[in-house]
């Protein structure tokens, strides 16, 4: 029991020296409170989430799904690892708005349960939350994914299609302060979300 105040206790410590070492930063210009300061990105295999998210934002903004899968294995279609890949996902982008970092979730986040984690997240850091659904239809997605090394094919991209329509449905009942869909048209859209 003693263990575990000690342990939390250091936790605390921790956090506080975390959030002192942000101000710092801040003070100095490093880091720019923004009044959104995230992106969750949304859609089936092929839709072009990572493609997207490559032209808007800097590389450290991202956090990915699939680098998080190869980083613990080696290997991006290792559907093995599920448990340990979103673990490690959802850890990265927990650490980077405790500190206020702007942070881009590149997942399918194509489960309710997905989507419900990552809103949680961003609400307890008081981050806005802004959803955008890369609702792209199957044929372009299939042909996308055939042309890439990675392959996830085509039973994915259908089942993919099936979880995207009842996202589209779901997502503005979830509490998102913005949901923006992306067509095929908007992919050089630059998203704004107004301060609410
Ligand atoms: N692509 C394209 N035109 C676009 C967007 C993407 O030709 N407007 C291509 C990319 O170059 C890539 C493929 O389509 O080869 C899939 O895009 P990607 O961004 O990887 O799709 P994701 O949605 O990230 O797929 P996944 O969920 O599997 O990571
Ligand atoms: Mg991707």
């Amino acid at each position: 029991m003693n263990v575990k105040v000690g342990v939390e206790a250091h936790k605390r410590s921790d956090q506080d020296a975390d959030k002192q070492a942000y101000r710092e930063r801040q003070r100095q210009g490093a880091c720019h409170d923004r009044a959104d300061q995230g992106r969750v990105l949304c859609g089936p295999a092929g839709s072009g989430k990572s493609t997207f998210a490559a032209q808007h934002f800097i590389p450290t903004n991202i956090v990915s799904s699939d680098y998080c899968r190869a980083m613990i294995c080696d290997d991006v279609n290792n559907q093995q690892v599920n448990r340990d890949t979103f673990d490690l996902f959802y850890y990265i982008i927990q650490k980077r708005m405790f500190l206020g970092c702007f942070t881009v979730a590149d997942s399918t986040a194509l489960q309710s349960e997905a989507r419900r984690k990552l809103r949680e997240l961003s609400r307890r850091s008081g981050y806005l939350g802004c959803l955008l659904i890369f609702n792209i239809p199957p044929e372009i997605c299939l042909k996308r994914d055939k042309m890439r090394q990675r392959i996830v094919g085509e039973q994915v991209v259908a089942y993919h299609a099936g979880l995207l329509q009842r996202t589209l449905q779901d997502a503005p009942h979830e509490g998102w302060e913005q949901v923006q869909v992306l067509g095929e048209e908007d992919m050089d859209a630059i998203i704004e979300i107004l301060a609410q």
